[in-house]
């Protein structure tokens, strides 16, 4: 079964970026498939995602320190927003919301995942699981947006139809953790 400790990321470094939506949750899941991939795993997260799961979390599933601040020393001092995407070989963002899909498309870098996202372009592939309610999914700046990133290369997985936390159906749904760790498998054979 996919990632069932199947090693098909071993040595494969995954920055998982979560920002604040519902599908948050699924994301625990994503990152614990990631990590029993053999992949190494960092996650950073808005502050907004802060509302909906914690970097306890995060942290217990992955062994690792999570980012949540800009401001966070790091080693040696190093900006975090940068040297987390220098030696990552995929960032994901999942959930990705309106507004990071918005501020990654004109470059706003006013937070920690913002500005890790705009640092990734250069350094390494960007897999994107957008999540949201199906008339911000079809708002014409969403629609735009993503369309831009596609044409730059960023990949994006998603979002599925289905049942919406918000008691709607219809587009919006987060990709399945399993769907999103097959991508980057893919990805990763690729790059
Ligand atoms: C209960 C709740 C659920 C939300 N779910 C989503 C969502 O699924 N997708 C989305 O794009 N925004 C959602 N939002 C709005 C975002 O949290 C909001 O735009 C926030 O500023 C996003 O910040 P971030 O992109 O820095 O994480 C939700 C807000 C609330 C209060």
């Amino acid at each position: 079964m996919t990632g069932e400790n199947n090693n098909s990321l071993e040595n494969a470094e995954v920055l998982l970026c979560v920002t604040g939506g519902i599908a948050c949750y699924k994301s625990a899941d994503l990152a614990s498939k990631l990590s029993r991939s053999g992949a190494g795993v960092t996650v950073a997260m808005t502050d907004a995602a802060g509302r909906f799961i914690t970097p306890l979390t995060f942290g217990t599933l992955t062994g690792r320190e999570v980012y949540t601040s800009l401001w966070q020393e790091g080693e040696n001092y190093q900006p975090q927003h940068l040297s987390l995407t220098e030696r990552a070989d995929l960032m994901i963002v999942a959930p990705a919301t309106a507004d990071i899909i918005a501020k990654m498309t004109v470059g706003i870098a006013d937070d920690l995942v913002s500005a890790l996202a705009l640092s990734a372009w250069e350094a390494c592939e960007i897999l994107i699981a957008p999540a949201m309610n199906t008339r911000m999914w079809l708002a014409h700046p969403t629609r735009d947006n993503v369309q831009k990133l596609t044409e730059r290369g960023v990949h994006i997985i998603g979002p599925n139809e289905g049942r919406l936390a918000c008691g709607t159906t219809g587009i919006g749904r987060m990709a399945e953790p399993d769907e999103i760790l097959a991508a980057a498998e893919m990805l990763l054979k690729k790059s």
